[in-house]
This record gives structure tokens, sequence and C-alpha cells, in this order.
């Protein structure tokens, strides 16, 4: 039985690979979740014909239950609130690797001796489990606006974690040596209070690189509870979510323009946004335009850029989108979209929503490529699209979102912007481009404002 059990594992972890490589197109990506169903599914059905398993009725009380809350939240969820579902998943997974830890050390009177190698095995996943389970709690607040989006810090913050992790090192030492519940207690309470100060000390708009390196540490932390248990499966498949997430989070660090180290210790992002709003708002005044104003400069445009953004997705605006595609193109006018890589709120958000909408994928280009076109290009129209197209991203050296790349619409001829209001953005700054010379604001709801101008084009 073991070795059918080892070989439906491997089985399920070559699924899961292969689920991953179908998640890197949006073409494959349907693709490859099937594959990973298909996985999951063997991985449980290989765990149940374990002979440790003696009862099946906790089992299946179990899978009802999280099953049951699981579809439910999947059916209700919605797009725009995907990451902060992803941070709390990833807090279970910290959660269950300290509980699996503790429950072993509990039980260490049936297991004989604890070795040295059980040991630090118990320590690695309190410690990893510890810290994402608290830092995926920050976290899910902060992306729920339950708590500030803003960096929380203070004078000697880096000394203070510093010495919290130094002191959890040592408890956790004496905990190998002496098995003493003492240092055990000591080293989760440390390792709890870790993650939660490396989080909170994050700003809004870096909070994309955060969750995919809780992401790695969601994995490492399976990957520990899978050594303690002896399930090869868990190993293997903590190893891919640790890889995968640690490469997209350089990924996506290097493509914010941020240092990969700073997000680990929690150091950047750290000016508050209420700072970067001093001084800039002022006596600033925007222009104001109307539909009709967008039409006239559409129609009489060769090409057009679209930047879709978080306030999109809100409004759910890509089927009014695509429409406007149709509409250029009969009037032979270029339509593409702009991609930023972390517009929304989650990699591929805007992808995802605009393939829904069955814009086709040669309309829809990514930052670095499409960054040269602006300066060529006659209208640009931002749909509720703030952080991403900021320029003080660029010139002003005090914005806490300096150094991130941007989509540089700032160089077009014309640009429309589309939201409600004045309000910021996530990162809780104001842009520089509201009072450009070439910007005008069209204030409204992106999907009324986009479904306005479709059907005035069609008309016109
Ligand atoms: P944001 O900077 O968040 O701006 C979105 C804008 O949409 C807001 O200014 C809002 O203005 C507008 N809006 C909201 N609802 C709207 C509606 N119904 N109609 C029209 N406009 C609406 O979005 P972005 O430019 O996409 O940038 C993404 C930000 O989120 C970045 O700071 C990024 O770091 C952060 N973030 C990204 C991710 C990932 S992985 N993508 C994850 C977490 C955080 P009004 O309220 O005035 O309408």
């Amino acid at each position: 039985m073991t070795s059918q059990i080892s070989l439906l594992y491997l089985l399920s972890g070559a699924l899961f690979i292969l689920g991953l490589k179908g998640l890197t197109a949006p073409a494959s990506a349907r693709r490859g979740n099937y594959f990973a169903m298909a996985g999951m599914a063997l991985a449980v059905l290989a765990t149940l014909m374990n002979s440790e398993v003696t009862s099946y009725g906790f089992i299946a009380a179990g899978i009802a239950l999280g099953g049951g809350i699981g579809t439910l939240i999947a059916l209700k969820i919605k797009m725009t609130a995907m990451p902060q579902l992803v941070a709390i998943l990833h807090s279970f997974v910290g959660l269950a690797a300290v509980l699996v830890a503790l429950g072993t050390y509990a039980n260490r009177a049936a297991l004989g001796t604890l070795n040295t190698t059980l040991m630090w095995e118990l320590f690695a996943g309190i410690l990893i489990g510890a810290i994402t389970f608290t830092g995926s709690l920050v976290a899910f607040g902060k992306l729920q606006a339950i708590l500030s989006p803003r960096a929380i810090s203070f004078p000697g913050r880096h000394v203070l974690n510093g010495a919290l992790f130094l002191c959890m090192i040592a408890f956790g030492v004496d905990f190998v040596a002496h098995e003493s519940i003492l240092s055990l207690a000591m080293m989760t309470l440390l390792a709890l209070t870790l993650g939660a100060m490396l989080v909170m000390a994050i700003g809004g708009a870096d909070m994309p690189v955060v969750v995919s390196m809780l992401n790695s540490y969601s994995g490492w932390a399976a990957a520990a509870t899978g050594f303690t248990l002896h399930n090869h499966l868990l190993i293997i498949t903590g190893a891919i979510v640790g890889f995968s997430g640690a490469i997209l989070s350089y990924i996506m660090s290097r493509a914010m323009n941020r240092s990969i180290v700073n997000v680990i210790f929690g150091g950047f992002g750290a000016q508050s946004a209420d700072d970067a709003m001093e001084g800039i708002v002022g006596d600033k005044t925007v222009k104001a335009a109307a539909i009709d104003d967008a039409v006239f400069m559409m129609e009489n445009a060769s090409n057009v850029i679209v930047v879709p953004g978080y306030g999109m997705a809100v409004a759910q605006a890509q089927l009014a989108l695509s429409g406007l595609l149709e509409a250029l193109a009969d009037k032979d006018v270029n339509l593409h979209f702009a991609i930023h890589p972390v517009a929304g709120r989650m990699p591929g958000h805007m992808n995802v929503l605009l393939a829904e909408a069955d814009v086709p994928y040669e309309n829809v280009i990514e930052m670095d490529e499409i960054n040269p076109r602006f300066s060529g290009t006659d209208v640009v129209l931002v749909v509720g699209a703030n952080d991403v197209t900021n320029p003080a991203a660029k010139s002003d050296e005090s914005s806490p979102i300096f150094g991130m790349p941007i989509l540089e619409v700032d160089r077009a001829k014309q640009i429309f912007v589309i939201k409600r209001s004045m309000k910021p953005g996530y990162s809780g700054v104001d842009n520089h481009l509201y009072y450009s010379e070439n910007c005008s604001m069209i204030f409204g709801d992106a999907k009324e404002v986009c479904e306005g101008l479709v059907s005035k084009l069609k008309a016109a």
C-alpha cells in the first residue's frame, strides 16, 4: 500500500506542476486549474488510503464543514476581494503548521523521545508558520480596509525586530536542546509578534509583493509540516509553493523597483501617505470634461490606449471596453490596452477581466512594451486606474511610491481619466497626473461612462 500511496503522491506532484505551467498564460489557465484540481483529488484519496487513518468520521465531518464554507465563500467572493481571500488562506496554512507542530509536541509521550531532527522540524514549523499566520492576518486586515493601508513605522523599529528575532532563535535553540515548554511558548509568541510587525511596516501600494512573499512562506510552512508528519506530498507541494512564491515575489519586486531584501525585513513603503499628501494638493485645479469631449477626440484620433485599473474591476466596465474596441475599429481607430503588473488587486487581474470580455490578447500590451508608445498616442483613456499612472513615482523622491515603474500616460497628447471623485488610489497618494495641461477628468462610474462613450461613438 505504501508504494501505491507514494506513486499517487508523485502523480499529484506532477499534476500540480502541470497546473502551475498552465497558469502562466490566460489561454491555458483553465486547463492548469483542472490539472491542479485532479492533483488535489488524488492527494486526498492517497492520504485516506494510509493505514494510519483508522477512523473516517472526523475526516468526513472536516471535509463537509471546510468544503461547505469554502464553496460558499468561492461562490460569493467578488473578484476585487480575491487578494484578501488569498491572504487569509495563507494565514490558515501558517496556523495549521503551528498547530501540527504543537500537537506533535503535546503528543510526545505517545511518540517516545523526540529526536533532535524532529525538534528542529518543530522549531522550523512553528517559526515559519507563526510568522506566516500573523503576517497574513495583518495583510488581510490592510487589504480588507479593517486596518489602515498606511505603513506603521517608528524609530528603532529595525533594532526591535532584530532583537525579537534573536530572542526567538535563542528560545528556539533552548527548546530543541531541552524540550522546554516555556521556551516553546516564548518562541511561538515572539514569532507571532514578528510576523505582525513586519507586515504592519509595509505601505499599501507595496502590498502585492508582500502577499506573494507570504504565499512563499506558507509553502515553506507546509513543507516543514510535511517533514514533521513524514508526508512526502506536503514536502513536494510546500517546496513548489515556496519556490514559485519566491520567484513571483522577485519578479514583482523588480516590476515595482523594490528590493526583495526590504520585503523580507518589512522595510520599504515606510513613509506615510499622509506625509506625501502634504503640500501636493494645495490650490491646484483640474479640468473636468464631458463624454462628448472624449468622443470627439477619440473619433478623430488614429490611436487610443486604454489604461484599466482597480476601478474598472469595481465597476465591471470590461464589457463596455470591449464594445469601445469594436466601436473605434469601425472608425479605423486603433485601440490597445496597457497593463501595469500591479494594476487592480492581484497579479493578472486586468488580463483576466479583459479576457473574460473577449478582448483579443494581441490588443493587450504589457507595461515595458507599451511605455515607449505613449508619446506617439493621440488619446489615453484611464479607466479607474490611479497609482499605476502617477508621475510622482518618477519625479517626487518624497512619495511613498517613488521608484515604482508606472504607465507613462503623461507623455500622450491628450488624457481622459474616468473616476468618481478626486479621492486617491490604494496607496493614498495624490496623483500629479490630474493637474497636467493635457489631462481632463470625466467624473462618474467607469461602466456608465464607458457605455456612454460606446453609444455616442456608434451614433456619431
Ligand atoms: P488604484 O490606485 O487603487 O485606484 C483605483 C481608482 O479607481 C481609485 O482612485 C478610484 O477613484 C477609482 N474607482 C473605484 N471605483 C470606481 C468606479 N466604480 N468607477 C470609476 N472609478 C472607480 O488602482 P490601480 O491604479 O489599479 O493601482 C493598483 C493599486 O493597488 C497599486 O497601488 C497596487 O500596488 C495596489 N495593489 C495591487 C495588488 C495587485 S497584485 N495588483 C494587490 C494589492 C494592492 P474614485 O474613488 O474617485 O472613483
